[in-house]
């Protein structure tokens, strides 16, 4: 595969595993990412009341949990050759599921570096009031070698990330699908919070650093990164999230992006 037509501003639709194997080599200096959870269950595809919440994840479908272990293996093998020697890794994961991608990750030459815990402080209701309200999701943190590590000061540090839903204007609607009481539908189930997204970016990566989320959905790994001077590779499998993550970064206010460090332009390939 060519590797010059890789835009490094761009979200390329297809599937990780191919796209990313058609990568040169260690040059990828963070990467941040949201892949399928492999946990939906039948009540959470039950709520059209509220528009923020889960509609229906048809990416989150595997046949087995030892067939999403295969999935999770062959993509963290292929983006661990794509990183520098000197790279971060964060992956949102179930956290029932953690310490499964984390040996994966030390399997593949990864070192450990933490657990973030995201508090969703609007967290979907629990419909029957048997357990308690899944308001958490975790976040692994891995690193290769000595990483940027922007340390914010000692309050911004905390392992513990308190932010509600994506939600209001942040959260991108479906134009065709409607819920029960006629709004627009959400276009993706589980868009992150952009304020999330850049917090982690901040910290672990710096101006015209090379970014990549390989399971992108909605973009918002590329929109943070525009908005802070990042480059970056966003890859969704789904057509529909491209085309709106698409639209959705070129509403998005350019910075001035640095050139020549890299040699890389708001418009290079690498
Ligand atoms: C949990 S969502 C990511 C949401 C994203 N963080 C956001 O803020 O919009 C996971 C995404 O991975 C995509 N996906 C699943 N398998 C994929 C594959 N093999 N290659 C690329 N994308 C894939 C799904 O379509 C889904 O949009």
């Amino acid at each position: 595969m060519e590797t010059e037509n890789f835009k490094v501003n761009k979200i390329i639709q297809g599937d990780c595993l191919k796209i990313l194997s058609g990568l040169p080599n260690e040059i990828i200096d963070l990467v941040i990412t949201d892949p399928p959870f492999n946990v939906m269950n039948k009540e959470d595809l039950k709520f059209t009341h509220r528009t923020d919440i889960i509609q229906g994840v048809e990416f989150d479908q595997f046949s087995s949990y030892e067939d999403y272990l295969r999935f999770t293996e062959r993509w963290v093998k292929i983006i661990v050759e794509k990183m520098k020697h000197n790279s971060s890794m964060y992956v949102f994961f179930a956290v029932q599921y953690i310490t499964d991608l984390m040996n994966i990750c030390l399997n593949h030459g990864l070192k450990y570096k933490g657990i973030l815990i995201w508090h969703k402080t609007n967290p979907a209701p629990k419909i029957r009031k048997s357990g308690y309200v899944s308001s958490t999701e975790s976040i692994l943190f891995m690193v290769k070698g000595k990483p940027t590590f922007n340390f914010l000061g000692q309050n911004k540090m905390h392992n513990l990330i308190e932010t509600p839903i994506c939600m209001g204007n942040e959260r991108l609607k479906d134009m065709i699908k409607k819920t029960k009481n006629g709004k627009n539908a959400t276009l993706h189930p589980t868009q992150k919070p952009l304020e999330l997204y850049k917090h982690l970016i901040s910290v672990s990566s710096n101006e015209i650093d090379l970014v990549c989320d390989p399971f992108v959905g909605t973009g918002t790994a590329n929109v943070a990164c525009r908005l802070l001077n990042r480059f970056c590779i966003g890859i969704e499998l789904n057509d529909n999230y491209v085309q709106h993550a698409i639209k959705r970064l070129k509403r998005t206010k350019l910075k001035t992006q640095k050139t020549g460090i890299k040699g890389w332009s708001q418009n290079s390939s690498i």
